[in-house]
């Protein structure tokens, strides 16, 4: 794991974007696997503005997003699908025949969780995967105790993930409490991981999942078990961080960033 501070967020956000664009400009035909909340919005404001200024081409991209709400409609302004319409999806040069993500609709979640997986393999799999992660260690909505080998499926949401999210809704109450979402399992399995984590809030939980154990209880930690993942923080999230002086040491060795591509 590579771990990488910015003093502010939108340092954070501008690399972030700025990774993922590098990877698809060397790999046109590239599957990109995405995120959506609050910490991703401003992710998807850059690399739209990147792909208005031809800097990033989204033409051959395929994505497969990381999660989607049970019982919402696409047309639901709080589903996923709607989301990544309206942040990305809308404003960049991506066929929309191309993007993905579960079926919040499907009648059989077990059939769902399947098909998912198996498009996720005639892709050829994920080459990179961006995640964010929950207020309870979660990535993708793989809930504390998700099996670290888990493949998409559904997943009840815990409270603090309805806590997180159900502000959002109107009103609250009508969050659903379920979700499918990739495994962690399926996670682990992209070619690069790229993770951003911002604000003070997320202090706490940034540092059990990247210097604590790993352990089911904070899926976010699994990723320590990936061989080529790159978190990016603000120095607000970064706050926790134990080895900070190491990983600050070895990004001003590197300017050209290279371990980090
Ligand atoms: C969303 C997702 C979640 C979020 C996480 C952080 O697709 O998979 O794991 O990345 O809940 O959300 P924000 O950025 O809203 O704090």
């Amino acid at each position: 794991m590579e771990v990488i501070i910015r003093p502010t967020t939108k340092e954070a956000v501008n690399l972030t974007a700025k990774l993922i664009a590098e990877a698809i400009n060397q790999k046109p035909f590239f599957k990109l696997g995405l995120a959506t909340g609050a910490t991703m919005e401003a992710v998807y404001a850059d690399l739209v503005a990147m792909n208005q200024a031809k800097e990033v081409d989204f033409s051959l991209v395929h994505t497969f997003n990381l999660d989607e709400y049970i019982g919402l409609d696409p047309e639901d302004p709080n589903s996923y699908r709607y989301y990544m319409n309206k942040h990305l999806f809308s404003k960049i040069n991506i066929d929309m025949r191309n993007t993905n993500l579960p079926n919040g609709l499907a009648e059989d979640e077990i059939a769902e969780g399947l098909r998912y997986e198996s498009a996720i393999a005639a892709a050829g799999g994920i080459d990179l995967q961006l995640l964010g992660i929950g207020n309870d260690g979660h990535i993708g909505f793989n809930e504390p105790i998700s099996s670290l080998a888990g493949r998409t499926r559904s997943k009840a949401l815990t409270p603090a993930t309805y806590a997180q999210n159900s502000v959002y809704f109107t009103p609250p109450e009508s969050m659903p409490k379920r979700a499918f979402t990739m495994g962690v399992g399926t996670i682990l399995g992209a070619e690069r991981i790229v993770m951003l984590i911002t604000g003070a809030k997320k202090a706490e939980i940034a540092a059990k999942a990247i210097e604590g154990p790993v352990t089911s209880m904070v899926t976010g930690s699994a990723l320590q078990m990936h061989p080529r993942t790159v978190v990016v923080l603000d120095e607000a999230a970064a706050a926790n961080l134990t080895q900070k002086d190491y990983y600050n040491w070895v990004f001003a060795n590197e300017p050209e960033w290279k371990p980090y591509r």
